[in-house]
C-alpha cells in the first residue's frame, strides 16, 4: 500500500541489524506499524506484536499478523459462498444498485454523487456494497471475528489502487487520473502462518509499552509535522464504516483526539523519551531521518539515557538527494537505523 514512511525498501537493512544484534531473539514488536509490512516480514521468524493509533492499520495488522491461517469462512460456505473475495469482485452492478441510498456512505461522500472525486461513483458503490455486506455478516454471526477483520482489511487494501489522489487523501485530483477508471476490487491479502501467538494492538505506543515486553522493539515513528489521520481519512472510514460527520471539500473526519506528539516539534522529544523509558525490550531499533523533527543529538541523548551507552550505534542508509530549500545548495538526506541495548529485568 502507498503510505508515507512505508519501510518496504528497508526490510533487509532492518533484518541485518536484528541478525547482528539480536541473534537469539524470539519476539519482535512493531510499535508504529502503519501498513504492517515490517511486522509481516518479521512474522516469518518471530512471534510478533504490532500496534498503531490508526484503526485501519490495526485492521491490516489483525488480518495479516493475528490471523495465522487463511480463514475457512465456514458460515459463508454453508450459505453457498465459497470465496467471499470473488463473490464481491464478480458481483453484478444491478445487484449493488439495490443497496439503499442511506447505506452508501462512500458514494454519498467521496464520489461525484457527493460532489467529490476521490473515487468514481461505481467504485464507491462497490466499496459500500462490500463493506455493508461484511457488516451484515458480522451482525448475523455468519463470519467469525478473524474472518471479519480479514475481509475488512481486504476491502481497505483495494482502495488505493483506484483512488484519484497522489497517494494521500489530504485532497483529490480535479481531473480523473488513469487509475481511477480501473474497476475497484477487494484485494486478496496473503496470510503467512508462523504458528505463534502474534498479537495486534490499537493504542498509543508509550501506553502499550507499559503492558508488553519482549526481545526486539522496532520503532518507526512519524518524523515530520504531517499527521497521518488527515492524510488517510478515507481508509480510516472504510475500516470503521462509522458514518462520520465530515467537513469541507476534502471531507475530513474529526481527528483532534488522534494527533500524534511525534508530529509536533514541541512534544516529540518528550514523547520519544517516554517511549524509551517505558520499553521493556532488550534490543531497541529506531528508524528515523536526518530531516526529522528530532535531531540526531536528541535521539542519542535519550537512547543512551535509558540504554547501555556503549551499545549505541547508528547505521546510515543513503536515501535520496534533493535540492535543499536554500537555493543552489545540495543536501543529502539520510535514513538511519539507530540501535541501543537496554537492561531489562
Ligand atoms: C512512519 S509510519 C510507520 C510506517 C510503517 N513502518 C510501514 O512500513 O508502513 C508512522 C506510524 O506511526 C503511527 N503513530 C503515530 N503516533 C503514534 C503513537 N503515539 N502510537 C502509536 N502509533 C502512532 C502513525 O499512525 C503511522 O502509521
Amino acid at each position: 500500500m502507498r503510505f508515507i514512511g512505508c519501510k518496504t525498501l528497508l526490510l533487509d537493512n532492518i533484518k541485518q541489524v536484528v541478525d547482528e544484534k539480536a541473534p537469539d531473539a524470539e519476539t519482535f514488536c512493531d510499535i508504529f506499524s502503519g501498513t504492517s509490512v515490517v511486522a509481516r516480514f518479521f512474522k516469518q521468524w518471530y512471534e510478533v506484536y504490532s500496534n498503531d493509533i490508526l484503526y485501519f492499520s490495526y485492521v491490516l495488522q489483525k488480518a495479516t499478523i493475528e490471523v495465522d491461517a487463511m480463514p475457512d469462512f465456514f458460515g459463508l460456505r454453508e450459505r453457498g459462498i465459497t470465496d467471499p473475495i470473488a463473490y464481491f469482485n464478480d458481483m453484478p452492478s444491478e445487484e449493488m444498485e439495490l443497496l439503499p441510498q442511506e447505506r452508501r456512505f462512500f458514494q454519498n461522500t467521496y464520489a461525484p454523487t457527493g460532489n467529490r472525486m476521490y473515487l468514481n461513483d461505481e467504485n464507491a458503490l462497490r466499496i459500500d456494497y462490500a463493506r455493508n455486506t461484511v457488516e451484515d455478516w458480522k451482525q448475523a454471526g455468519i463470519v467469525t471475528e478473524k474472518e471479519y477483520f480479514y475481509l475488512v482489511a481486504c476491502i481497505v487494501e483495494g482502495i488505493p489502487f483506484v483512488s484519484n489522489t497522489s497517494g494521500t487523501y489530504g485532497a483529490f485530483h480535479k481531473n480523473w487520473e488513469r487509475r481511477s477508471f480501473k474497476k475497484y476490487e477487494v484485494y486478496r491479502l496473503p496470510v503467512l502462518s508462523n504458528g505463534k501467538h502474534n498479537q495486534c494492538f490499537h493504542m498509543d505506543g508509550a501506553a502499550l509499552l507499559k503492558q508488553i515486553s519482549g526481545d526486539v522493539l522496532y520503532i518507526d515513528p512519524p518524523y515530520n509535522g504531517r499527521q497521518y489521520l488527515p492524510n488517510y481519512h478515507v481508509l480510516e472510514t472504510a475500516a470503521k464504516y462509522d458514518y462520520p460527520e465530515v467537513r469541507g471539500i476534502t471531507a475530513q473526519r474529526p481527528y483532534e483526539n488522534n494527533k500524534s506528539d511525534f508530529c509536533m516539534k514541541s512534544k516529540v522529544a518528550a514523547a520519544f523519551d517516554e517511549l524509551i523509558a517505558n520499553a521493556r525490550f532488550k534490543h531497541i531499533i529506531l528508524s528515523y531521518s536526518t530531516d526529522g523533527l528530532m535531531t540526531v543529538e536528541q535521539i542519542e541523548m535519550i537512547m543512551k539515557k535509558y540504554g547501555k551507552p556503549e551499545t549505541f550505534q547508528i547505521y546510515w542508509i543513503p536515501y535520496r538527494r534533493y535540492k535543499s530549500r536554500e537555493q543552489g545548495k545540495k543536501e543529502e538526506l539520510k535514513e538511519m537505523l539507530v540501535y541501543v541495548e537496554k537492561q531489562v529485568e
